[in-house]
């Protein structure tokens, strides 16, 4: 087992389990203490739900931390065998070529005894708008029928809804849930880990009562045009996004424990064609923090 297949939890149980197999095959007494096993196993048994991740950079790993300690959770980190290198353009170019000829990457733990489990919390990080190759390997190798299945990313800008649309057409058979999405830059700034985690405990209550997206735009405005107020709160939030070359067109509100704002936009990134955008944006109360830029969906 390699070090980081070392980071599935399978609680301190296992370490019982290890010492009964090493007393194995001496007599009588290890017999009776192997008797004892399924008790001393029980922690792990009763273990319904585990986080299937894979992270190239740390940020998802974060993440898939934090909804482990949430429900605590099993842990598996998909690990391929041939990582991608270490720049950031390798990796678009391997990535690209694994999407063009839809070879996806070989893993060292492919294929997962997932049976116990009835809901499986799967993360990655949005690479060209989806889910990364990864958890396609990870698709093809495993049985996902029956299962709830919860999607949670990490992105730039965004992908959360299309990760989670791509989920529920390649796997029917599974129930592929609302997802969680955060960008790599909220996650990783100071109190990131924090902001996260008091996230990701809304977002269980969302999927406990059934929430939908459709249901959790229902308390924003009609579109209206921008004020200058709204625009001052996008050009802040958007500062470090110019790639993305947005014009918000206009906007909607939803007051919470602060506003979130919803801008209609048109895309041009990395200066391709027109596209027209929905950019997210959270602005904390007064004397909380600067505006946000929570995602960009197509
Ligand atoms: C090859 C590649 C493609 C990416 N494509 C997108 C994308 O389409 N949209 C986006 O918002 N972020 C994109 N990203 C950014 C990652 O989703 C983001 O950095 C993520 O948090 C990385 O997670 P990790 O640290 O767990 O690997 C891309 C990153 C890489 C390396």
């Amino acid at each position: 087992m390699s070090c980081k297949l070392k980071w599935v939890l399978v609680a301190s149980a296992v370490a019982v389990a290890a010492m009964f197999t090493a007393c194995d095959g001496q007599g009588d007494q290890s017999k009776k203490r192997v008797d004892v096993l399924p008790e001393a196993q029980e922690p792990v048994a009763s273990a319904k739900s585990v986080v299937v991740f894979y992270s190239q950079t740390g940020s998802t790993k974060k993440l898939a931390d934090i909804f482990v300690a949430a429900r605590g959770a099993d842990a598996i980190e998909l690990q391929m065998v041939q990582p991608y290198p270490s720049t950031y353009d390798s990796t678009i170019a391997a990535v690209r070529a694994q999407r063009d000829s839809k070879q996806w990457p070989a893993l060292v733990n492919a294929k997962l005894d997932l049976a116990k489990y009835d809901t499986v919390f799967l993360g990655f990080p949005i690479m060209f708008g989806t889910f990364t190759p990864p958890i396609y390997s990870f698709l093809d190798s495993n049985d996902l029928s029956g299962k709830v299945v919860v999607p949670f990313c990490t992105y730039g800008s965004g992908g959360r809804k299309a990760s989670a649309a791509e989920l529920k057409e390649l796997e029917p058979q599974a129930n592929v849930t609302l997802a969680y999405g955060i960008t790599n830059k909220r996650i990783n700034a100071e109190g990131g880990v924090e902001k996260a985690k008091a996230e990701v405990e809304s977002f269980f209550a969302d999927l406990e009562s059934g929430k939908t997206d459709e249901m959790l735009m229902g308390g924003f405005s009609e579109q209206r045009p921008l004020a200058a107020e709204d625009s001052a709160v996008f050009a802040e939030a958007t500062a470090d996004y110019g790639y993305l070359g947005l014009k918000p067109l206009s906007v909607s509100t939803q007051v919470v424990a602060g506003t979130n704002f919803l801008f209609v936009c048109e895309m041009k990134a990395f200066g391709g064609p027109a596209v027209q955008a929905n950019v997210k944006v959270f602005r904390p109360l007064p004397g909380q923090g600067a505006p946000e830029m929570i995602s960009v969906e197509k």
